[in-house]
């Protein structure tokens, strides 16, 4: 939903308004509200919500979030997106949402508020709600100035196009988005917000001797491609370098997966979606950094031409990897693509992958794995990720774990099997990394909502944009 804030919205004009309170807060600056709030006994208990019919606004809906000192982001995300979903039923067409001042970074609910009713309905024929689009006002919680107000909207509208962006191409299926489209799209959006694309297919792919991208392309029948975005401001102070797997669908090849869940395999591409995102959204916001985004893109199929456990493939820089589980094709891309980026020498370099199985094992849904070999960058993705509540759990790249990845035949093999998954994977990439700053996120778990949960769709969630953006802006400041 389109969201602007206001801190004194005209509510002859709105729908629905509703108001957010922690327990006991038995004071509102809106009338109306002070008259149910007096009237209703509502105490603002986490969860407890009321709705009455008013004069203006029409609807009011008080909303609890509990005990001031528990309120959390989470919490907040989770009254902000039951309010889109709210409003989306009662197709409300204009909304207005107050929160409790001093608890949260006002940027961060209008981020959280404008997706809220977000869902992917493209190919939906008879659509059930017959909602057309909602417009939100945000009350601020803080006194904020016209200019800050202006400021905060801009900064919304690029965070939400590239959050966006990153959950349609997530959500849309592997027919549709194949290297090629995923390519077009890519190139389509770079060219909207003025940023500089190039696009390699198989031939040139060849040439660059990508010996990873094309050993996973082999089982395809859709040609591979390497996509390269540039946004080049003229005043960056420094470079980041932005690598994302794009497997379109991976089924795991020859050490094919199994069938159940197999179909969400679909979003093995939302690294990839993560980079094309964030710097829709960086050249959106105009931010004084110089970005590359370096996307390797294929399907990873089995058939008659498809890679095999027991080939030796030599990568682009030449060092060679014995594969031992085709299903483990992330890594083998990704090596390509980080040798390129490692090339244009940048100060940082960022990875986004649905990489492993592992670091869902060991964090779930609520974080992102990160690795990285600058203790500096880690703890500055980190901070970024809190304030923008993406969060992210550093885990270990320690060269003790190379044992793990040690072959016989070759420089390495591409799994170190069960154990440390996640690890033996980042541990496989950083062989690749030519970088004294270098961040892997393991984003498997976070990318995407295996089902509805009580603060988010089901679905591409736009993992990545949110901590990367903090990220940049933090260094256009420095
Ligand atoms: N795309 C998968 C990882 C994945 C798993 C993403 C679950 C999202 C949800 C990746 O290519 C993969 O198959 N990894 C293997 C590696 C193993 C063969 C070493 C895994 O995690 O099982
Ligand atoms: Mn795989
Ligand atoms: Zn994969």
């Amino acid at each position: 939903m389109d969201v602007t804030l206001n801190p004194d919205p005209k509510f002859s004009k709105i729908d629905h308004l509703f108001v957010l309170l922690a327990e006991n807060e038995k004071r509102s600056p809106i009338k109306s509200v002070q008259r149910v709030l007096s009237a209703s006994g509502f105490t603002g208990r986490a969860d407890e919500a009321i709705t009455v019919l008013s004069d203006t606004p029409r609807k009011i809906t008080l909303m609890g979030l509990g005990k001031r000192d528990a309120i959390t982001l989470r919490s907040i995300r989770a009254a902000l997106y039951s309010i889109g979903k709210t409003a989306r039923k009662q197709r409300d067409r204009s909304i207005a949402v107050s929160v409790p001042d001093g608890i949260e970074d006002v940027r961060v609910i209008a981020d959280f508020l404008s997706q809220s009713d977000y869902k992917y309905d493209s190919y939906i024929t008879v659509k059930k709600d017959g909602q057309g689009p909602i417009n939100a006002t945000l009350i601020p919680p803080e006194k904020l100035g016209a200019k800050e107000i202006k400021r905060i909207e801009t900064e919304l509208r690029a965070l939400r196009s590239g959050v966006r962006t990153v959950r349609d191409l997530g959500n849309a299926p592997a027919n549709l988005i194949t290297p090629a489209h995923l390519a077009e799209r890519a190139v389509e959006i770079a060219r909207s917000v003025g940023v500089k694309s190039t696009v390699y297919g198989k031939k040139e792919i060849e040439r660059m001797k990508m010996g990873g991208l094309l050993a996973v392309n082999r089982g395809s029948a859709e040609e591979p491609r390497f996509i390269v975005l540039e946004y080049s401001p003229r005043k960056a102070k420094k470079h980041v370098a932005l690598v994302g797997k794009g497997i379109t669908f991976d089924s795991g090849g020859i050490s094919i997966k199994p069938a159940e869940k197999m179909e969400e395999m679909k979003f093995d591409m939302c690294g990839a979606a993560a980079v094309i995102g964030t710097i829709e959204a960086a050249a959106k916001l105009e931010l004084p950094v110089k970005i590359t985004g370096a996307i390797p893109s294929t399907e990873n199929l089995p058939s008659g031409s498809a890679y095999k456990p027991g080939d030796i493939i030599t990568m682009m820089n030449g060092k060679t990897v014995e594969i031992v589980n085709t299903d483990a094709e992330g890594r083998m891309i990704l090596g390509d693509a980080l040798h390129y980026a490692s090339e244009l020498k940048p100060d940082h370099l960022i990875d986004y992958a649905t990489l492993t199985g592992a670091v869902v094992v060991a964090l779930a849904s609520e974080a992102a794995g990160l690795f990285s070999n600058d203790d500096a960058l880690a703890r500055k993705l980190i901070e970024s990720g809190d304030r923008a509540g993406e969060r992210l759990w550093r885990m270990p790249v320690w060269d003790d774990y190379k044992d793990l990845i040690r072959s016989e035949w070759a420089d390495m093999k591409n799994s170190g099997g069960r154990w440390g998954g996640a690890i033996t994977a980042a541990v496989f990439l950083k062989e690749f990394v030519d970088c004294q700053s270098w961040a892997h996120l393991d984003i498997a778990g976070t990318a995407y909502a295996e089902a509805e949960t009580p603060r988010e769709a089901r679905g591409a969630t736009g993992a990545g944009v949110r901590v990367t953006v903090a990220f940049l802006e933090s260094l256009s400041r420095s």
